[in-house]
């Protein structure tokens, strides 16, 4: 099966899912996605951790409760981070992991916790510094050619980090997820946005809206004058600054208010040069030299 292009305005992340008790009842949750479906918003970002499980759970109770959606969907999970939030006294320390045992292991319980065959595009969520580059490689290569991930790809990861691994698989690297919003920009002044498009990654921009905090202050502000100039929302803004960036960059948004999500999708989908360089003049208190 070819693997699948994020042909989407953006991602709906599914960190916050487990957070949104009106949505926990499976029939509910999967009347949300089919809205979404139909809005085209056909990718869903999850990743293990997420309440521990529990947003791939839900979900996949959705699935199952009305399997018609299951062709419809496109699942990106992530794995790597174990222990995550470990009980004070526990005994138990938060590590990354990404040995051949612990990805098999993460890929076979997020595609039952999911209720799919196939997980589109699986991340390493965070780089592990103990990495056995061939070892991670082949169970990566191995995933792909048994059809229980699309394709792979990273997240959070230094340029370095990501070429060392991509160097021991001979499937090709996919998306790359980065955090990047007006606010979070630091990827476009340390080199490692234009190494990730010189590598022909699709960057993922995590947290768009830097997690609420870009619809504030003085960036809010300036949001709402562009939005008003173009009959647009505030938040659509946002995303169409990051899509104005090379190669597009595709946000991978928060919110699962499905008013939110319709704001998101009522705006340009790029924004002029003068537009583009106040926004970031804004966030950074200065203009450019
Ligand atoms: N790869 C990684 O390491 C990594 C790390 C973090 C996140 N992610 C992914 O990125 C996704 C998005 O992260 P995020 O939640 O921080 O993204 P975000 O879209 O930047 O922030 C969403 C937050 O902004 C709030 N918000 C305030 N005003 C809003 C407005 N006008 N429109 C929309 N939202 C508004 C939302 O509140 P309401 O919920 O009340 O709407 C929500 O709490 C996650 O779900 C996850 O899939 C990946």
């Amino acid at each position: 099966m070819p693997a699948a292009t994020f042909d989407v305005p953006f991602l709906l992340g599914m960190m916050r899912l487990h957070e949104a008790p009106a949505l926990h009842d499976p029939e509910k949750l999967a009347n949300w996605i089919e809205a979404r479906l139909e809005q085209g918003l056909n990718w869903f970002d999850h990743a293990d951790v997420y309440g521990n499980g529990q947003g791939e759970t839900l979900f996949g109770k959705a699935l199952k409760a009305r399997p018609s959606l299951i062709p419809r969907v496109n699942i990106v999970t992530k794995a790597s981070i174990a222990n995550d939030n470990p009980a004070p006294g526990s005994g138990s320390v938060k590590h990354y992991n990404v040995s051949p045992e612990y990805l098999n292991n993460a890929i076979d319980s997020a595609l039952s916790r999911l209720h799919v065959e196939r997980l589109d595009h699986l991340l390493i969520h965070r780089p592990d510094l103990l990495m056995d580059v061939e070892a991670t490689g082949r169970a990566l290569d191995d995933a792909i050619e048994a059809g229980k991930i699309g394709t792979a790809g990273v997240s959070n990861h230094l340029p370095s980090q990501w070429r060392r691994l991509q160097s021991a698989m001979h499937q090709r690297l996919g998306a790359n997820q980065i955090e990047l919003s007006i606010t979070h920009t630091s990827p476009l002044f340390d080199g490692s946005f234009d190494e990730l498009c010189s590598d022909g990654q699709t960057p993922l921009a995590w947290s768009p809206l830097a997690g609420g905090q870009v619809m504030q202050g003085a960036v809010g502000r300036c949001l709402e004058k562009q939005a008003a100039d173009v009959n647009g929302s505030p938040s659509a803004i946002a995303l169409a600054w990051l899509r104005t960036l090379p190669r597009s960059p595709v946000p991978v948004i928060g919110s699962v208010k499905p008013e939110r999500i319709s704001d998101m999708l009522n705006g340009p989908t790029s924004l002029s040069r003068e537009a583009w360089y106040e926004l970031l003049e804004v966030a950074r208190g200065h203009c450019v030299a």
